[in-house]
């Protein structure tokens, strides 16, 4: 594999997919992001967009003269390509990075789910056998494991879990697809499971804002109503129940270590076939971030409690809404496993690259930077 590669990389207008585009291109590869126009704006003008947000200013020239933009769509046959621009990328590329995806955890939308994480897996699969190295870096997610507790090791995937959602289980598959085309020599596969990604270690910046973001934003959404028209920086109470243990975990990435981490996997030969947990050594227990969160927002209350306390209490109606809208996270906040990292360690181990831990200060950064956005005192 040359030094400096010709990379194929779709999701490049999403927060993980925007991060790797950059740091792909700051590497000094040549990459071309498959994406999606939206109403208003071409798909080169919105990875353009989320570039410049990644990097804080105008991306300079000498970085961006290495992108191109291919307008296409993961679900379709060709990938959305037209016929002479597929059949060039095919005789071109050396490497297919797959970050696109549909984050959406919700059943209503499980035909969508599949369309774009199994059968939009199996068409980014189809073009990567065409071309010559047949290499291809798959991001999936450490929550494969679905109900399992205990120890998940990097080489496990089907241990009879059963999944929280559909996202969780079209990722599953999508997975399983990739294993068995590399053992027949369809592909030259590699898969990256990050956890929960979060902002930048060293800046607490995020560009996109799912998953913990969405849960931050309920609370302080619950918050801003019940302060009205006191300042933001007044504590209020927030007597709020929210279906958790407080014991248990979430395993937290800075964004900044997946892309370096991601990058630097991808580089070592011996990465191929194999899959690799880009997760948090140590996991963060609940009652850590939440204590932070709430501080931050400036409330006080607010518990993770089990069943029984709403069998002895009903739901008072602001908890009703709160889960209702929350519904998502709440399995998420009972259960985690441990995501073994052995492998992914020992790969980035010359390189330096490590799993920032999430102290109270980066989680107060984090959470704190997020907060001053929602609060319109700071710039996304
Ligand atoms: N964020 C996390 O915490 C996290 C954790 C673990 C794993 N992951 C995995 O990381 C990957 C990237 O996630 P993310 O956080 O960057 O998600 P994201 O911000 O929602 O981005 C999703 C990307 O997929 C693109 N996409 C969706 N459907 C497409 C289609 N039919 N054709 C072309 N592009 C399509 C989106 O394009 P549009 O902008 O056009 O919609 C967007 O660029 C996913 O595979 C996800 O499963 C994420």
């Amino acid at each position: 594999m040359p030094d400096v590669k010709t990379i194929l990389l779709t999701g490049g207008t999403g927060f993980l997919g925007s991060h790797l585009t950059l740091a792909l291109l700051q590497n000094g590869h040549n990459v071309t992001a498959l994406a999606r126009p939206s109403a208003s704006r071409s798909a080169h003008e919105r990875v353009l967009e989320v570039l410049t947000r990644v990097y804080g200013q105008t991306v300079p020239p000498e970085i961006v003269e290495r992108l191109r933009v291919e307008e296409g769509d993961i679900s379709r046959p060709q990938l959305g390509l037209d016929t002479a621009i597929s059949d060039r990328l095919v005789g071109t590329v050396d490497e297919v990075w797959h970050s696109a995806a549909s984050l959406s955890f919700l059943e209503e939308d499980r035909d969508e789910i599949f369309r774009m994480n199994v059968d939009g897996t199996q068409q980014v699969a189809n073009f990567v056998s065409g071309t010559r190295s047949r290499r291809m870096i798959h991001v999936s997610t450490a929550y494969v494991a679905g109900d399992r507790t205990g120890r998940v090791f990097e080489e496990d995937l089907d241990a009879g879990q059963t999944f929280r959602n559909p996202y969780e289980e079209s990722k599953f598959h999508a997975e399983r697809m990739l294993r068995n085309a590399t053992s027949d020599g369809t592909l030259a596969a590699t898969v990256l499971r990050p956890s929960i990604v979060i902002g930048n270690s060293a800046t607490g910046r995020a560009t996109h804002f799912h998953g913990v973001y969405a849960f931050i934003r309920g609370l302080w959404t619950v918050a801003r109503r019940l302060r009205r028209s006191r300042p933001a920086s007044e504590c209020v109470d927030l007597p709020l129940r929210i279906r958790g243990l407080e014991t248990s975990t979430l395993n937290f990435v800075p964004v900044d270590f997946v892309t370096a981490a991601a990058v630097e996997i991808s580089r070592q030969p011996s990465a191929i076939g194999k899959t690799f947990h880009l997760c948090n050594p140590e996991a963060t227990p609940n009652h850590l971030w939440l204590g932070i969160i709430c501080n931050q927002i400036g409330i006080r209350g607010v518990r993770l409690v089990d069943e029984e306390s709403f069998d002895k209490e009903p739901m008072t109606r602001m908890e009703a809404i709160f889960h209702k809208q929350m519904t998502f996270y709440a399995p998420y906040l009972a259960s985690e496993p441990a995501f073994d990292c052995s492998r992914a360690t020992d790969f980035l181990k010359a390189s330096g690259v490590r799993c920032p831990r999430v102290t109270p200060e980066f989680a107060a950064r984090m959470t704190g930077w997020y907060i001053d956005l929602l609060n319109g005192t700071a710039s996304g």
